[in-house]
Formats: structure tokens, C-alpha cells, sequence
């Protein structure tokens, strides 16, 4: 069976499913080259397709979409508009875009040159609840299933902003949901904005600044932003009014009026104090939740998804919490946002007609892949100097021991915000002012934010305290004693990193560049960002790597086989 799953929203995606297997995973951002674009996810679709070697939408089985009802475009590409009943809806549709300021656009029409996805069987086109679609994605990718908890946390999506779900077997269902009275995301998201930072974008920042503030020195009148639960049940909702959402160049840039309240708070308290007391009861909030339904059910296995769980200091507070809280297992899908959805959407859709039994994500490198020969192509045309190795991870570890800043595009594309060593800007950590090094020449972001480590997964217990497995860059560790001035590039204030446990049958070569570069050097980690500079989507193609290669002040790239010096140009 094979089930293309569609996400249409900020973080558009794609995916396909093909007998319990992922074949490919995509989000839209990395073709139309817009961060968290909110286009319909063309490019991705027809990248899946490709992917599972079909010529056309009619030889999947299944389109699982991700919401409970399609957008107009989604209708319009796909055939499905119902003619029943249309003057209703057409009010209907224009009222909400009024509502929310947005522009109605009437008798949409695709032009010729649009790919045929008009689908002939219609009863193949399901659609699903955006927050059992991010239930889906970390259930059916954890190893088990044995009955757990399931939460799913994010600002909004299909009316529901915090629900609670079981899972056992091929089923889930929902326990308990939440709307905007209990929104812990956008409680978060008001705190960025107030920042002047993107809602729905810049939270990593926020959660970046918070260890350099004290709640403390942060009033409670930030609290009220944030809904209490006690046990199981809410017993403060939030206070929120009306949400907005603004179109910035393809991206939804949700925002509210209570940000100018807490702009108010930053002007008074300090940046760096409301993000820590906006942090601290982000994870206080969570935490009581997550331990009022474990105590309710006696379920002590608990699975997490939606936006929310981007946040790697909550993950770790779960995790550091787990005896007090009562839970033995943790599994965070490793792309819990929205553009994730695709994959829940789709593997929700297959498990109605397959049994589960545990499908451990082992990877999450579902985007697109160029050969030797594609590369070489483009820098042949490009006329550049290059050269050849059969060994890259030695050469570019090489390079890593003299301090140099080294792109490294290797393989297919990961999918979700993380680079994991496909699309990676790699450099040591061993020296502290490659941090500011790193970012002056290339990334060009906010100096406090911190950068992550890559490490092989042999390795782990010598760098990281009270450690799991942990393979997507999804929570981060404290760093043992002996280890934080050794690597002092990727720890953060606190003390903490955030990494990646590279496995050699996982990626190969990337675990050679990193063994290697502890060869040379005694220390098995690296420094890896992800290819791109500040505001812009992750790299996928070879062309944008070059063009950010000259861009910035990288010092080499690997491409493949193939790499280039900056110094020889
Ligand atoms: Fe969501």
C-alpha cells in the first residue's frame, strides 16, 4: 500500500509511505526557498512521487491530508471541489478571511501549466485532524506498541491547541483536547514576538536567551499568558484574545495583541529575564500536565509531537524529571512541528490497514539526493576550480584540525529544522571563539545562541551526563565535567549541548569525518550547523550551496566526492 500524505499550512510537506516504509520526506521551504513557506507543496508531491517511482497521483493508494478540511487551492489542484452547497460555503470562507485579514480570492482556476493532480477516485482522499495527524507522526515512529500517553502541543491547529491521546496497537484515541484557553504555543510564541522576534520562527532564540536571565527578575504578570493545569484538568485557562496572521513573502506570521502587553515587560524586567520566566513555566506548564495524566491512567510510556516540542530544554526537563513524573519511556517525534504533519498524516493513514507493532524512525534523511556526476556537471558550468577525493571525511577532518569552517553536502536532504550532517556548516568545537567565528563569517545570527555538537555514538558517555539515545538533535544533555572546557564551542551558558549521536551504519561518511577528526585531534565531536545563513531555509540543492559557499566566508565544501578551497579562487 502506498499513502502520499499532504500538509498545507506554514511549513507545507509532503510525504510518502509505501508499505510501512518512509521513501521520502519533504517540506516545500527547500524548493520554493521561502522559510516555513505555506504554498501548496507542489514541488514536494511531485518529489515523493518520484521517489516511490510513480508516474502519476492516481498510483497511490491513498492522499492523506493533514487537516480536517481541504484549502481552496488544495480543491482546486486536486479536483475535489463540491459544487453542493457552494454559495455557503463561498460566505462562509469569505467571512473567515475577512476575519482574519486575509485576501479572498474567488473562482480560483489552475493555469494549464499546473501538474495534473485531478484525482479520479475521490474516496482516496481522506482527511485527517491536524492534531491526530502530529499524534500519528511520534506514535507510529516509536520502537513499540505497548500502550502510552500521547501528547500533542503546538499554538493551533483544526481548533485544538494541547490534546492528549492513547495509543496501543494501530489505535489512537483521543483522551482529552484543549483549544485557546490552554495554547502553551502560543503563550511561548507572544514571549518571541514581544522579543520582536518571528512567532513561529524565532522560539529557539527565545529558549537561547533564557539561561542568561532569572525568572525571578521577571513579575508574574507574564504568568496570566500561560493556562495551569492541576492534575488532569485546567484550572486557569489562559488569557488570550484575538489571533491575527500576516503573509510575509509565502510565510504565515501568526501575531497577537497581548505581545505589546509583553514588550511592556521587556522594557521593564529585561530581554533576557522574561525569556527565562516564559521558559521555566513553559516546562512547569508541561510538566504538570504530562504528570497529572500519567498519575490519572497509570500509562508511564508517553510520546510527544506539535511545535511545542521543538523546545529541547522542555525535553530535557521531562527527561531529568522522569522518576518524579513516573514515566519510562520518552519518545519526541524528531520533527514535531507542522512540517511533520505530512509523515503522521500518511502513516496514520496506513496503520488503519496494517498492524503496528513499533517502527523505530531510524533516519530522517527523506529529501532529495544529487550524484557525483550532477555536481560535477554544475561546477564544470560554473567554471570553478575543484577537486577530487575518494576519501572526503579525511580531507575535510583534516581541514576541520586546522580551524577552517567546512560546508558539508553529502546524500539526501534531512527533513525538519535540524541538519544532521547532510546538509551541515561543520567546524571544531574546541576552540571558544569559533562560536563568534562561525558567525561572523557565515551564519551571521545573534551571538548568545548557541551552537550544537555532532558526536559518534560511541562516544556519548564521555561527553554527555544521564544520557539516552538521542539521534535527531530533539533535546539536549548536560556535558560531563571533564568534558566543558574541552569543547567549549558547543556548550551553552548553562552548561548544556544539544546533540546529534552519529551512528556508523546510519551515515557513514559523516561518522568517518567526525572518528577521523578525534583521531587527529582526542576530541570524537564536531561543531554542525545547518547549511544555510540566518532566515533562510536549509540547502538542498548543490547550485544553493555554491551560492552560499561565495556568499559567506566558509573556507571549503564538500559536495559529494568533489570539494572546493576558498583560498584557490
Ligand atoms: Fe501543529
Amino acid at each position: 500500500m502506498t499513502v502520499l500524505g499532504i500538509h498545507h499550512g506554514h511549513d507545507s510537506s509532503a510525504a510518502i509511505v509505501k508499505d510501512g516504509a518512509i521513501l521520502a520526506d519533504v517540506q516545500e521551504e527547500r524548493f520554493s526557498r521561502v522559510k516555513h513557506g505555506a504554498s501548496l507543496p507542489l514541488k514536494s508531491i511531485a518529489y515523493c512521487l518520484k521517489e516511490a517511482g510513480l508516474n502519476s497521483i492516481n498510483d497511490v493508494d491513498y492522499i492523506s491530508f493533514s487537516n480536517q478540511s481541504n484549502t481552496e487551492e488544495i480543491e482546486s489542484v486536486f479536483g475535489l471541489k463540491n459544487e453542493s452547497g457552494g454559495l455557503k460555503k463561498t460566505i462562509k470562507k469569505m467571512l473567515y478571511t475577512i476575519m482574519r485579514k486575509e485576501v479572498y480570492i474567488s473562482n480560483m482556476k489552475l493555469p494549464i501549466y499546473y501538474p495534473d493532480y485531478i484525482v479520479r477516485d475521490k474516496s482516496k482522499c481522506i482527511n485527517n485532524h491536524h492534531h491526530l495527524s502530529h499524534a500519528a507522526s511520534a506514535y507510529f515512529t516509536r520502537k513499540s506498541a505497548e500502550k502510552c500517553l500521547i501528547f500533542t502541543i503546538d499554538g493551533a491547529g483544526d481548533k485544538f491547541c494541547t490534546a492528549i491521546w492513547m495509543g496501543e496497537g494501530s489505535k489512537i484515541e483521543l483522551l482529552k483536547s484543549y483549544y485557546r484557553d490552554a495554547s502553551i504555543g502560543w503563550a511561548y510564541s507572544i514571549v518571541t514576538e514581544a522579543l520582536h522576534w518571528i512567532h513561529g520562527d524565532g522560539e529557539g532564540k527565545t529558549m537561547g536567551l533564557a539561561p542568561y536571565g532569572d525568572p525571578s527578575k521577571c513579575s508574574d504578570e507574564l504568568d496570566k499568558y500561560f493556562p495551569v493545569f492541576k492534575g488532569d484538568e485546567l484550572v486557569t485557562p489562559s488569557s488570550l484574545g484575538q489571533d491575527y496572521c500576516w503573509n510575509e513573502g509565502g510565510s504565515y506570521q501568526f501575531h497577537f495583541d497581548e505581545a505589546k502587553e509583553v514588550e511592556k515587560l521587556v522594557e521593564k524586567y529585561g530581554r533576557e529575564h522574561v525569556a527565562a520566566r516564559a521558559q521555566k513555566l513553559l516546562e512547569e506548564v508541561v510538566i504538570n500536565l504530562v504528570s497529572g495524566w500519567v498519575k490519572k491512567t497509570g500509562i508511564k510510556r508517553v510520546v510527544f509531537a506539535g511545535g511545542v516540542m521543538l523546545n529541547v530544554k522542555l525535553n530535557q526537563r521531562i527527561w531529568n524529571n522522569r522518576n518524579e513524573i513516573g514515566i519510562i519511556e520518552q519518545h519526541v517525534f524528531p520533527n514535531p512541528g507542522d512540517s511533520g504533519l505530512a509523515i503522521g498524516a500518511a502513516l496514520l493513514q496506513y496503520y488503519k490497514h496494517h498492524d503496528f507493532k513499533g517502527n523505530e524512525i531510524k533516519n530522517l534523511y527523506g529529501g532529495p539526493a544529487y550524484s557525483n556526476e550532477e555536481i560535477e556537471a554544475m561546477l564544470k558550468v560554473r567554471k570553478l576550480k575543484y577537486h577530487y577525493t575518494d576519501n572526503p571525511s579525511k580531507v575535510a577532518a583534516e581541514l576541520l584540525a586546522k580551524n577552517q569552517i567546512v560546508a558539508w553536502f553529502q546524500g539526501r536532504m534531512e527533513c525538519g529544522p535540524r541538519a544532521l550532517g547532510n546538509r551541515s556548516i561543520l567546524m571544531s568545537p574546541l576552540k571558544p571563539e569559533n562560536k563568534d567565528v562561525i558567525n561572523k563569517w557565515v551564519k551571521f545570527r545573534e551571538g548568545f545562541r548557541p551552537f550544537c555538537p555532532s558526536l559518534t555514538y560511541e562516544k556519548k558517555d564521555v561527553y554527555l551526563k544521564d544520557n539516552r539515545d538521542e539521534f535527531f538533535m530533539i533535546t539536549s544533555f548536560d556535558v560531563t565535567d571533564e568534558k566543558r572546557e574541552a569543547i567549549p564551542a558547543v556548550v551553552h551558558v548553562d552548561g548544556t549541548v544539544r546533540p546529534q549521536m552519529v551512528q556508523k551504519e546510519t551515515n557513514p561518511r559523516y561518522w568517518e569525518l567526525i572518528n577521523e577528526f578525534g583521531n587527529l585531534t582526542g576530541e570524537y565531536i564536531v561543531l554542525n550547523s545547518s547549511f544555510n545563513v540566518m532566515g533562510e531555509p536549509i540547502i538542498n540543492h548543490p547550485k544553493e550551496a555554491i551560492k552560499c559557499f561565495f556568499d559567506s566566508g566558509l573556507d571549503a565544501i564538500f559536495l559529494g566526492n568533489y570539494y572546493l578551497i576558498k583560498s584557490e579562487h
